[in-house]
């Protein structure tokens, strides 16, 4: 299996649903700089990959990948020890078949030369993506995916760097049935360290509701795949929208708190020189980050859910639950549940924090709470004895 070079769920930055194509130098530098400055690397946001349509639409002439010159005038490698230099890990993007989703040259056929080239560059880290795939006549479509990611694989850990390989296969068979869409993620998961599964999230440009729907959609899909998961190999539900993007307060803590329930990648898509105090307070929040990267690395288990709520349930490593209290609908509602419900031993005394307020309170079992439309109430629960 690919070695473990994630033991926590990756955190950082990645450009895509904020700027898509439109990324450069200053894109990707200024989002950087932001990071090392507001204080978000130190909690942990230490990863910032630039997304598709980085490079010139040819191979140079020994088949090499070139940059877009107009958009990365002094290279790759000049961008690794940038990132380097500020404490942080250089993320790149690239794709398994002849093309990227952009229509820029992909690896097929290359794999050795890229990861050597991405290693010279001083990436740390590699987002595959599965536009474009081949399918060899004689292998199905699964297969083909198969090849192609093993031989990426081998290819990143033939360059003896430690490169965090992210898989995007299962994306690409989210509709073609349980059975097949299970066997890819058994591989992608003895391939690379993470996997994305539903689909995009939505960019920029679209509605707040548009960006809503799609948090639901991805937190409702990934919320299954609890078990897949375990430390080294995780479920990627796809970017945090947290940040200047239309979302109310009570989303952004949702979206924040239901990722860490799912021990996510937490990858913020935003532009975070312009970030919004309370963005910045949701995505730096120490309790709930640290739900995410729990070393346990559970993902939370549906205690109840219908179409108006769900409430979860994330065992954590030194014993405490996290509880999230989670109301999908249009109207404040209480939600509540208790801690036998949520798995917590017996006791007649639990002392309840609330992750966002960071207040805490005595319960003798009881956990409810007053949420609002859209929001996500968090709780770290211990059993006293
Ligand atoms: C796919 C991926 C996105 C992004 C684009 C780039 O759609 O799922 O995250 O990388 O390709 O073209």
């Amino acid at each position: 299996a690919y070695p473990n070079l994630a033991p926590r769920p990756p955190m950082g930055w990645n450009n895509w649903s904020y700027y898509t194509c439109d990324v450069n130098e200053k894109v990707v530098l200024d989002n950087a700089r932001a990071l090392a400055r507001n204080g978000l690397a130190d909690r942990g946001y230490d990863t910032v990959t630039i997304d598709d349509c980085w490079m010139a639409k040819q191979r140079g002439p020994q088949g090499e990948l070139v940059a877009d010159p107009a958009k990365f005038p002094h290279g790759m490698a000049y961008i690794g020890r940038e990132l380097h230099r500020l404490g942080l890990r250089f993320g790149i993007y690239e794709d398994v078949g002849t093309l990227t989703c952009g229509k820029y040259p992909g690896s097929y056929g290359h794999f050795e030369q890229d990861a050597r080239q991405f290693a010279g560059w001083g990436v740390d880290y590699l987002k595959a993506d599965g536009c474009n795939v081949p399918r060899p006549a004689g292998r199905t479509k699964e297969q083909s995916y198969r090849d192609v990611y093993e031989q990426q694989s081998r290819a990143l850990l033939a360059t003896g760097r430690p490169i965090t390989f992210s898989v995007s296969a299962p994306a690409y068979f989210q509709y073609d049935g349980d059975s097949v869409w299970h066997q890819v993620i058994e591989w992608s998961a003895k391939l690379g360290n993470l996997w994305r599964g539903g689909r995009d999230i939505a960019l920029e440009q679209q509605s707040a509701a548009t960006k809503w729907s799609s948090i639901l959609y991805n937190f409702r899909y990934n919320a299954k795949l609890n078990g897949l998961q375990r430390p080294g190999r995780w479920n990627d539900p796809d970017f945090l929208l947290v940040g200047d993007s239309g979302l109310s307060r009570h989303e952004m803590q949702s979206q924040m708190s239901l990722w860490a329930m799912m021990a996510a990648p937490l990858i913020s898509s935003t532009n975070l020189a312009e970030l919004s105090p309370e963005a910045r307070e949701v995505l730096g929040n120490r309790a709930i980050i640290a739900v995410d990267q729990d070393s346990l690395g559970r993902q939370g288990e549906v205690v109840a859910q219908n179409d108006g709520f769900t409430v979860m349930s994330k065992r954590l490593r030194n014993g405490d639950r996290a509880v999230a209290l989670f109301n999908s609908g249009d109207t404040p509602r209480t939600l509540s549940t208790t801690a036998e419900a949520v798995g917590l031993p017996a006791s007649s005394s639990y002392w309840m924090r609330d992750l966002v307020t960071g207040r805490g309170r005595h319960s003798d079992g009881k956990i409810a709470a007053r949420v609002p439309a859209h929001g996500t109430v968090l709780y770290r629960i211990t059993a006293r004895s």
